[in-house]
């Protein structure tokens, strides 16, 4: 592998081709410490043109590139998986962004921007880029779109897939494809882009993006509430889309078990009681009259009985410590030790019974385990998370297995927003249609004929098709 190595040092300069274990060790983890895997080296590219040399460079010497952004991914994505010799590929130095066009509505980025600065920079033109996620001081525009994120806006702008534009990538042999167009209408012939949206680096890197932009809301309320039950919540999901329609950009459900553990790991506290789940809520609205329509609202659901108690943000700066309270859950969660990621998607009418079965499954199976619940429930979306406590390792398998058995059974999916990864990629093979599957396989096989793109992770191997 000498003559590999020298090629990219000379290509990349020795600053930015990292060798040594040390320099290389928090690019080899995922942030959470549950995956880790070998490389021959890291990779910093600065420029398309070095991306795609270095590209180039790994297809001739048949070595796997493993992309990573922010590595603040939830499903061991953007680790090295497996023993074949690989290296990661990191877009950190790729931060320019381009001048927004305020009434075109776009902004361009490379692929290593950090979300929150591409934010930002819309902000200050009177503009926003509603793609919203605890991570986005660190994830990057590159990570966001391959993995097609979510986050707390998606019930009214969508997923990360709905922004893109055009994207610019470099496939697995190197080539530059450029399609950087910032044309919200494009019929003309196969629209590429979204084969690499959601593809989690399997398919090519992303290297910049056109992206589109929404108007900047003026006003926004906020309010956390507190229900008895799932029920509750979720009559209440339906008073507030009739009552302010499509004004609603989030509505987040938080059990109370995990408000505590926000309290308690992270030192927050919570203004409002009772009840067993908590919701945050927030309205949006360029046009005055929001506030009050949210007030009538949340009388309404008193009146109906739907909530416990509640507190309707009186300033931007309530409102922040509000989303604090929501913001901070993944980061409480990880304080208790490992646990295990259930980023499930199902219809809001079979959400009782499967958090019902998980319980009762869960109590069996690991008794010392407890769930850590929250998500985006307006789309549909929960994380039923794991936290393990004294729970053997060798068991997680088993329980993760139990959960998404229970989610295919419900008709849900497995992975809403985080995607696949290396984490979800067994269950998904066993329980994905075969033709399913083998579509997948057979889109890789094109796309990526040796294999070299992110192998192990969201797509099965070619051995995979029967
Ligand atoms: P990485 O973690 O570096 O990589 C993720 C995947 O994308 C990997 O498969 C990697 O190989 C691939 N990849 C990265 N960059 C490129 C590129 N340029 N070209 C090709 N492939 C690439 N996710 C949600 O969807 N919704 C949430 O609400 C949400 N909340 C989060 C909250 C917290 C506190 C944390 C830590 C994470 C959260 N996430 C959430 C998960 C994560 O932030 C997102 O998946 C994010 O999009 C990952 O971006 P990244 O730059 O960190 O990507
Ligand atoms: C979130 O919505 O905060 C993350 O996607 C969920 C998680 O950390 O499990
Ligand atoms: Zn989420």
């Amino acid at each position: 592998m000498q003559p590999f190595l020298d090629g990219l040092r000379q290509l990349l300069g020795p600053a930015d081709l990292l060798t040594d274990p040390a320099d290389m060790a928090p690019y080899l983890t995922d942030w959470r410490r549950m995956f880790s895997g070998p490389a021959l080296a890291i990779l910093r590219p600065g420029s398309t043109e070095q991306v795609s040399a270095a590209v180039g460079l790994c297809a001739q010497h048949g070595v796997a590139i493993v992309p990573q952004g922010g590595n603040t991914g939830l499903a061991g994505g953007a680790t090295p998986q497996g023993r074949a010799p690989q290296v990661v590929l990191s877009l950190a130095r790729m931060t320019a962004i381009g001048t927004p066009d305020p009434i075109g509505m776009v902004i361009e980025a490379q692929a290593g921007c950090i979300l929150q600065r591409v934010k930002e920079v819309a902000a200050d033109c009177g503009r926003q880029l509603p793609i919203s996620l605890a991570a986005e001081g660190s994830a990057t525009v590159g990570g966001v779109i391959a993995t097609n994120a979510g986050g707390v806006n998606v019930l009214r702008y969508g997923m990360a897939r709905d922004f893109v534009l055009g994207l610019e990538v470099v496939l697995p042999d190197g080539t530059v494809v450029k399609g950087l167009k910032p044309l919200r209408k494009d019929n003309a012939g196969f629209d590429w882009k979204h084969l690499f949206i959601g593809s989690e680096g399997a398919f090519g890197i992303v290297t910049a993006a056109v992206l589109r932009l929404t108007p900047a809301t003026r006003h926004r309320s906020v309010a956390l509430l507190s229900v008895q039950d799932l029920p509750a919540a979720i009559r209440l999901l339906g008073l507030f889309q009739d009552r302010i329609g499509e004004t609603l950009s989030a509505f987040e459900l938080i059990s109370a078990d995990a408000i505590r553990l926000v309290e308690t790991q992270c030192g927050l506290g919570a203004p409002v009681s009772g009840g067993s789940w908590f919701l945050l809520v927030e309205a949006a609205s360029s046009l005055d009259g929001l506030p009050a329509a949210v007030q009538a609202t949340l009388e309404a659901a008193y009146e109906a009985g739907l909530l416990q108690d509640g507190t309707l943000a009186a300033s931007e700066q309530q409102a922040q410590s509000l989303w604090a309270l929501r913001e901070h859950v993944t980061e409480a969660e990880s304080r208790c030790g490992k646990s295990l990621k259930h980023d499930v998607s199902l219809p809001l009418r079979r959400m009782g019974a499967f958090l019902e079965s998980i319980q009762a499954r869960l109590a069996g199976l690991a008794p010392a385990a407890r769930l850590n619940i929250f998500g985006h429930l307006g789309d549909g979306n929960l994380h039923v998370n794991v936290i393990l406590g004294d729970t053997p390792l060798s068991i997680a398998s088993r329980i993760t297995g139990m959960v998404h058995d229970l989610v295919a059974e419900a008709g849900g999916s497995i992975s809403a927003e985080h995607g696949l990864g290396q984490y979800r990629l067994a269950d998904w093979q066993r329980l994905t249609l075969k033709t399913e599957r083998d579509l997948a396989i057979d889109i890789k096989r094109a796309m990526d004929p040796k294999g070299l793109m992110n192998p192990g992770k969201a797509v099965p191997g070619t051995s995979h098709r029967q």
